[in-house]
């Protein structure tokens, strides 16, 4: 329904170029190595699978243990809701199918405040 690897690819592309210029997303940016392409791969892979694609990331680097993953950045709700922010711009110049970005924007907001780790 989103457009296959290719859309995945485009989308997490943004995501990433986003974090990196609009000073809003910093907050999360900073927690990220100066190079982002290992992200932006490791990310697009994820969501290849997480989306009902081909499982890319388990195939390569086992389950996923996401929250476990995340454990040595400190997430909270200014985490969450930045990294959501900055997808959700990714997805708009991406996604046309505005429904199909709302019910995507959901799921991933269960995913993300699923990883805080700090309390606020
Ligand atoms: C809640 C806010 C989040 C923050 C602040 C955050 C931050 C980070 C950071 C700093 C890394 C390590 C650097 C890297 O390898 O790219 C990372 C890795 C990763 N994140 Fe997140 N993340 C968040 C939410 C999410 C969500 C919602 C997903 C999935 C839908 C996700 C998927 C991943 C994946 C697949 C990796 C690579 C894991 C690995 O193999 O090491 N993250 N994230």
């Amino acid at each position: 329904m989103i457009g296959g690897d290719a859309k995945v690819r485009a989308m997490i592309k943004r995501f990433y170029d986003l974090m990196d210029m609009v000073p809003e997303y910093y907050v999360i940016r900073k927690l990220h190595p100066a190079d982002l392409s290992g992200s932006r791969d490791k990310l697009s892979m994820f969501l290849s699978g997480w989306l009902g694609g081909p499982p890319l990331y388990a195939d390569k680097y086992g389950h996923p243990m996401l929250r476990a993953r995340h454990l040595p950045f400190a997430i909270g709700i200014a985490e969450r809701d930045a990294w959501i922010a900055c997808m959700a711009r990714a997805m708009d110049g991406v996604i046309e199918d505005e429904k199909l970005r709302a019910w995507l924007g959901e799921q991933l907001f269960k995913t993300a405040d699923w990883m805080r780790n700090k309390p606020d």
